[in-house]
């Protein structure tokens, strides 16, 4: 996407494929700066303290790491080690585990003095692919935004929620849960869209926020707890969010808060949608609620927040709660397949269900077979 007439992704290779940069997302929307990641350890810390963030991008710097970690050790046993190191970094998105199984084995069966920059050459057709990917569900997407426009008979503003940050900041470029309002906001549609803010760490307010204006689209911030009281005042046309695990059933696990935005959304009749690349499909697991890991965050995230200064003009970081105060911090929720009006991939728009995926993805059987 474009900042300033200027395009840019958010992780590419640079020292002559030696080493890559990112932009630093703890820092948007106040400071734009771009780091440069020279290690596996480089890469895992920007996946953990979140430099980095979203499914399809947390895969891609996963890549890239790996990558890194053969660059310092290219024998098995530094391949375990990279691997572990990035598994560990963040439990819940499908897409660092898929990442690593699709080069591990690749580069394994190459001599030690190849393994680097073949994983290096392979993680950059995986952030081509993401681009490629992410656009087609775009194109998907502004069908199933073209179809509500008809349905609905007038053409005043089309107006989606989204949560937390689906969009090209948390991809390699285009966005999954956003790519299909840039697109509709490209082809001339009057869309605008509602930012749920998204805390503890306001991907929403910060990032969405940031990513949307640079394009020019229309859109209001507002708190979590707003969607219920819109979609009740038939403010809301459609929610699309992102998904970082979807399971076979079709129950899809994204951003603490967005169970209870389909909640709302099934009791107000507003359609609600999820944007995923296949990569985010975990066909070894069956039933979201029991089995998709949830990670727990610092506590940190919940009773402080990081905001501008507007005096001093430097980022800071204050206290919400009383002094000692026992918080949690579950950072992803699953919402079941039955509240899911439909699945939005790169291959086209499904039911949330296991035939609904098999239909579009008929080797996600052999898949999990493997898994
Ligand atoms: O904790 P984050 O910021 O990595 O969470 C991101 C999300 O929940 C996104 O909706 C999800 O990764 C899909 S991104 C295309």
């Amino acid at each position: 996407m474009k900042i300033d007439g200027t395009p840019w992704r958010t992780l590419w290779p640079i020292d002559d494929g030696r080493a890559v940069a990112i932009i630093d997302q703890t820092l948007l929307p106040h400071r734009f700066e771009t780091r440069e990641l020279h290690s596996l350890e480089a890469a895992a810390e920007a996946i953990a303290t979140m430099r980095v963030r979203g499914a399809p991008l947390i895969g891609a710097t996963a890549a890239y790491g790996l990558a890194l970690g053969l660059r310092e050790d290219p024998s098995d046993a530094g391949l375990r080690r990279a691997r572990e190191r990035l598994l560990a970094t963040r439990p819940t998105a499908s897409n660092l585990a898929w990442a690593l199984r699709r080069i591990i084995p690749a580069v394994q069966a190459l001599p030690e003095a190849q393994r680097f920059d073949a994983a290096f050459a392979r993680a950059g057709a995986l952030c081509d692919e993401d681009v490629a990917i992410n656009e087609a569900i775009g194109d998907h997407g502004l069908g199933v935004i073209r179809d509500l426009l008809a349905a609905r008979g007038d053409d005043g503003p089309f107006h989606i929620l989204t949560h937390c940050n689906a969009g090209w900041l948390a991809t390699v470029d285009w966005g999954t849960a956003l790519a299909p309002i840039y697109k509709a906001f490209d082809a001339g549609i009057d869309v605008h869209v509602w930012v749920d803010e998204t805390r503890p760490r306001n991907q929403g307010a910060a990032l969405t926020a940031w990513e949307l204006a640079a394009h020019g689209v229309p859109h209001d911030v507002i708190v979590d707890n707003a969607g219920g009281h819109l979609m009740q005042h038939g403010q809301v046309d459609l929610v699309i969010t992102g998904t970082d695990r979807t399971v076979r059933s079709g129950d899809v696990c994204n951003k603490i808060g967005t169970y209870l935005k389909a909640l709302a959304a099934r009791d107000n009749g507003v359609p609600f949608y999820v944007a995923l690349p296949g990569p985010t499909i975990d066909w070894a697991l069956a039933d979201g609620v029991r089995d998709i890991p949830i990670e727990e965050r610092d506590p940190r995230e919940v009773t402080h927040i990081q905001g501008l200064d507007e005096d001093g003009g430097v980022l800071r970081e204050v206290r919400l709660t009383p002094p000692g105060v026992s918080a949690r911090n579950f950072a992803f929720d699953v919402t079941p397949a039955r509240l899911v009006t439909g699945l939005i991939t790169e291959r086209g728009v499904c039911e949330a269900s296991e035939a609904g995926l098999l239909g579009l993805y008929p080797d996600g059987a052999f898949e999990a077979g493997a898994a």
